[in-house]
């Protein structure tokens, strides 16, 4: 199937289904419930990293490429998930984090004993003073300094994850023999991890930031990843690849993603997704304005159309809140029609569906009080932070109630009536949401109403019409404050989209925009049950989302 045509389901495997007991998802709860992302309709799965790792950074720091931690699992685990989701019609996406590898790789172990060879795989700059002031992603100096070694070694996350240093043929070698390993096994596609950042550039001090623009999107990284391409995942034109882009710009996404350059098939960029950062910051509070997240949002697509690239389609992943608290309502009275106005008004652009676990049955945000409930390392690096900057405790606990990575991270409910949601038998490692026991899994597939079957409709949908799946992108009334509408055309196709972001009845005439002879066309998706027309005005409800098509 062309990638145009997919959806791709991510998990996060710790906190999808444990199938063992002991509080923490893994691979053989993957298999347990393939037939329940079966009914769903999804073509992938992404699995974020199950490789050997000492979990510092919930896996995100391998230690081992070619191992499963025991924390997920076996290899046969592996291999037996593989199986039985091809037997599905279910492929799968492994997650590759090949701009660092953690401090307990055996690599940098070696460097550490002073093997010279293993610390060129790495970033080292001699001498006590720190090399540059560039600042880490997670907090504090990007540079730690080894005292035996009387060197720094370069860290743009955490200090458990040393960067590779991509300059070095041999690093680009080892890397390449690992994708090849898991596509002998079977892998039809692969995430890289933010894989944008590999290419450091000069070492010197950002007089105006944090050496962000050093170290992103740097020169070379069109050429590794076009070497990449060749000798490795390349060579099967029907793999997916996706990469994570991190501050990216649209000129550069088109350069990664762009279809006659061999490099990735498409890339994720997270600009939309900072809409609530106060000035740029996102350990902040912030109302968001749906103006400037469509201006966002449409200036991706056209540039990106533009330059004939490709790009992954989501609202939330395993680093972000969740969305429906995020640009939705989580209260009962809207959680679900806002859910869906969600789905549509994302998942029809142009691009391809990347819908993270949970998010089909509207998943809101954690509701932890105590600074112990969260267990991720970004979190509570920022809560110090924060607090060093002289912030209370209450005030930091509301940013992170609105921020942390954790909100994406609580465990799948399965079903409301046991302790646990039907994720374990066992406290899981991470608090689940409060109110599970009305929003689970199993609930959600006896209500025909529910956002999982709207989900199910969306996706099935982009396998039957070409215009969702290959159509032009054109959006309309981009200054209107409450209303996302936009255009797909495939001549002599048209599809119309109408959302509304806000609670309040909003009014919309469609003349006034040329676009009523939409009214005479057959109505696709909707979230309400009957739309209300007059003449040529639409009476959007809360919520409301519609899809009209002439075709
Ligand atoms: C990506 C991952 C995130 C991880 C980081 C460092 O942003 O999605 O979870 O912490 O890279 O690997």
């Amino acid at each position: 199937m062309h990638f145009n045509k997919m959806s791709i389901y991510q998990i996060y495997p710790r906190s999808f289904y444990d199938s063992n007991g002991d509080g923490v998802g893994d691979l053989a709860g993957i298999t347990a419930k393939l037939d329940y992302l079966k009914e769903l309709g999804i073509d992938m799965i992404w699995i974020t990293p199950f490789f050997l790792s000492p979990q510092r950074d919930n896996g995100y720091d391998v230690a081992d490429y070619y191992q499963i931690d025991p924390l997920f699992g076996t290899m046969a685990d592996f291999e037996e998930l593989l199986a039985k989701g091809k037997a599905l019609g279910i492929e799968f996406m492994l997650d590759m984090v090949f701009n660092h590898t953690s401090t307990e790789h055996a690599w940098f172990q070696s460097a550490l004993a002073g093997d010279e060879a293993k610390q060129a795989y790495y970033i080292f700059r001699d001498g006590a003073e720190i090399p540059t002031n560039w600042l880490s992603k997670f907090g504090g100096s990007a540079w730690q300094y080894v005292s035996h070694l009387d060197k720094h070694y370069l860290h743009l996350f955490d200090v458990t994850q040393a960067d590779l240093n991509w300059k070095n043929e041999a690093v680009r070698q080892e890397l390449i023999k690992v994708i090849n390993y898991w596509i002998d096994k079977g892998v039809m596609g692969f995430r890289f991890d933010v894989i944008n950042l590999i290419d450091k550039g000069d070492f010197i001090d950002d007089n105006h930031g944090d050496g962000r623009k050093y170290y992103t999107d740097g020169v070379r990284v069109n050429d590794y990843l076009t070497e990449l391409n060749k000798l490795s995942f390349g060579k099967n034109p029907t793999m997916v690849t996706v990469g994570e882009m991190s501050s990216t710009t649209i000129e550069a996404a088109v350069g990664y993603s762009a279809r006659l350059e061999n490099r990735l098939r498409m890339i994720f960029n997270f600009h939309h997704l900072k809409v609530d950062y106060e000035a740029g910051e996102k350990w902040s509070v912030k109302q968001f304005s749906l103006v400037e997240l469509k201006k966002i949002l449409f200036d991706w697509q056209l540039g990106v159309q533009a330059g004939d690239g490709w790009q992954a389609l989501f609202w939330s992943n395993h680093d972000q809140p969740r969305v429906v608290s995020r640009f939705g309502a989580s209260d009962p009275a809207y959680r679900v029609i806002s859910a869906k106005m969600l789905a549509n008004a994302m998942y029809l652009l142009r691009g391809t569906p990347f819908i993270y676990q949970g998010e089909e049955i509207g998943l809101p945000n954690a509701s932890f009080m105590d600074i112990h409930q969260y267990r991720d390392v970004e979190t509570h690096n920022y809560y110090q932070i924060l607090r060093e900057k002289g912030l209370v405790h209450d005030a930091v606990m509301k940013i992170l109630a609105v921020k942390s990575r954790d909100h994406g991270r609580t465990p799948m409910p399965w079903s409301g009536g046991d302790a646990h949601a039907g994720f374990s038998t066992t406290e899981p490692w991470l608090g689940l949401i409060e109110a599970y026991r009305d929003i689970n899994v199993e609930d959600a597939l006896q209500d025909n109403n529910s956002i999982f079957y709207h989900y199910k409709e969306l996706i099935a949908m982009r396998k039957a019409y070409s215009i969702i799946s290959e159509g032009e992108i054109i959006p309309h009334l981009m200054e209107h404050s409450q209303l996302m509408v936009y255009e797909r055309r495939l001549f002599p196709q048209r599809l119309l989209v109408i959302t509304n972001f806000s609670k309040n009845n909003v009014a919309l005439d469609l003349s006034t925009v040329a676009l009523e002879e939409f009214l005479f066309g057959d109505m696709l998706l909707h979230n309400y049950t009957y739309s209300v027309v007059q003449n040529s005005t639409l009476h959007l409800r809360p919520y409301e989302s519609l899809c009209f098509a002439l075709i």
